[in-house]
C-alpha cells in the first residue's frame, strides 16, 4: 500500500503544483503542529491559523446527487422485501433481491452523512461511531455492486437504484427523527426475520458469494444496533419510547410515489423480469414464468421489514 501510494503521488504531483500550492501545503502542516501532531500526543503549537477554504462556512446541501449509472433515481418499481420473504420463491433469484438491496444501502450513507452533519457539538466518540456505521453502509452497497458483477450484469442498465429513502428523509425530517428511524429500521432487522434469514437464504443459495456477503451484512447490523444505542437510546428514559418514536417518525415521512410518477420523474418501471433474464442467462437455466411475472412495487408497502413479519 506504501509503495502503491508513493506511486501515485509522483504521478499526479508535480513540480508546478507542489509550488502554487505550497501556502496550502504549509496550512496543512500548521493544522497538524496546532492539533500536537496526527493523533493528538505532541504538545499543540499554539500558532494562529488563517482560515483557507472554510474561511467561507460549509454549507449542508441534503438532496442526495448520484451520477449516470443512477438513471432513474424514483423508481420504486421493484418491492425487494415482498419477494425476499414470499416462500414459494427460491433462494437463488433471491440473491439478485439481495443484493439489490445491498447495492441500494447507498442511501444509508447519503442519509447518515446529514445526520452527522447537522448535528453539532456531540463528543467525538459520537462522530467516530457514527461515522464508522457510515462506511459499513457504503461497503454493503459495494457488496451489491460486486455481486452483480460477478453474475456478469451490468447493474447500472439493470437495477434501477432509488434514492428516494435519502430524500425523503434528508429534506423532511430533523437530524434526531431520521437517527430515530434509522434506529427502528435495525431494531427491527434482529430478529428471526431480518439478516439471520438473509443470511440463511445465502447459505442455500449455492452462491457463496451471497452468503459471505451477508454474513458480514449481519454482523455489521449488530454493531450498528450497539451504536444505535449508545448514541440514541442514551436521549430516552424508555427504550419502548425510543423504537415507537423511530417508527412515528417513518410512519410520518411522505414517499411521494404516485406524484412522482405523475410529473413524469419515474415510471416505477418494472425492472425485475429483465435483470433476472440476464441472471438466468448467466446460470444457464430457463426463466421460471412465475419469478419472471413478479410485479409487486412500493406504492403501498414500506421499505422496512414491518408489515412483512409484524415483527416492527
Ligand atoms: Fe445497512
Ligand atoms: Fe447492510
Ligand atoms: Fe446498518
Amino acid at each position: 500500500m506504501l509503495n502503491y501510494g508513493a506511486e501515485v503521488l509522483a504521478s499526479l504531483i508535480t513540480e508546478d503544483w507542489q509550488q502554487r500550492s505550497s501556502a496550502w501545503l504549509s496550512l496543512l502542516d500548521d493544522c497538524l503542529l496546532a492539533a500536537g501532531g496526527l493523533e493528538g500526543t505532541a504538545p499543540e503549537s499554539g500558532k494562529t491559523l488563517v482560515r483557507k477554504h472554510s474561511a467561507k462556512p460549509y454549507k449542508y446541501d441534503p438532496v442526495p446527487r448520484r451520477d449516470e449509472r443512477f438513471p432513474d433515481p424514483y423508481n420504486m418499481g421493484v418491492n425487494a422485501e415482498v419477494f425476499l420473504y414470499d416462500p414459494q420463491f427460491l433462494p437463488q433469484p433471491k440473491t439478485l433481491m439481495m443484493f439489490y438491496k445491498r447495492l441500494r444501502e447507498i442511501d444509508v450513507p447519503e442519509m447518515m452523512a446529514s445526520i452527522i452533519a447537522e448535528t453539532p457539538n456531540k463528543p467525538w466518540d459520537y462522530y467516530r461511531d457514527m461515522t464508522r456505521q457510515l462506511w459499513d453502509e457504503a461497503r454493503h452497497a459495494m457488496m451489491g455492486e460486486v455481486g452483480f458483477a460477478q453474475l456478469g450484469i451490468d447493474w447500472s442498465k439493470h437495477v434501477m437504484v432509488n434514492f428516494t429513502w435519502a430524500l425523503c428523509l434528508n429534506t423532511q425530517l430533523k437530524p434526531i427523527e431520521r437517527h430515530a428511524v434509522l434506529y427502528f429500521i435495525e431494531q427491527g432487522l434482529m430478529p428471526r426475520n431480518g439478516k439471520r434469514f438473509e443470511w440463511e437464504v445465502g447459505q442455500q443459495s449455492g452462491n457463496s458469494l451471497s452468503a459471505l456477503f451477508q454474513d458480514y451484512d449481519w454482523a455489521d447490523e449488530v454493531l450498528h444496533a450497539r451504536v444505535g444505542r449508545d448514541w440514541y437510546l442514551k436521549e430516552f428514559t424508555d427504550a419502548r419510547k425510543a423504537v415507537q418514536y423511530g417508527d412515528e417518525c417513518w410512519s410520518k415521512v411522505l414517499m411521494n410515489w404516485e406524484t412522482w410518477r405523475k410529473e413524469g420523474k419515474t415510471q416505477h418501471r418494472n425492472w425485475w423480469p429483465e435483470l433476472y433474464r440476464e441472471a438466468c442467462r448467466h446460470w444457464g437455466i430457463q426463466p421460471d414464468p412465475q419469478v419472471l411475472g413478479y410485479s409487486t412495487t412500493y406504492e403501498t408497502v414500506r421499505a422496512d421489514l414491518k408489515e412483512v413479519t409484524g415483527s416492527g
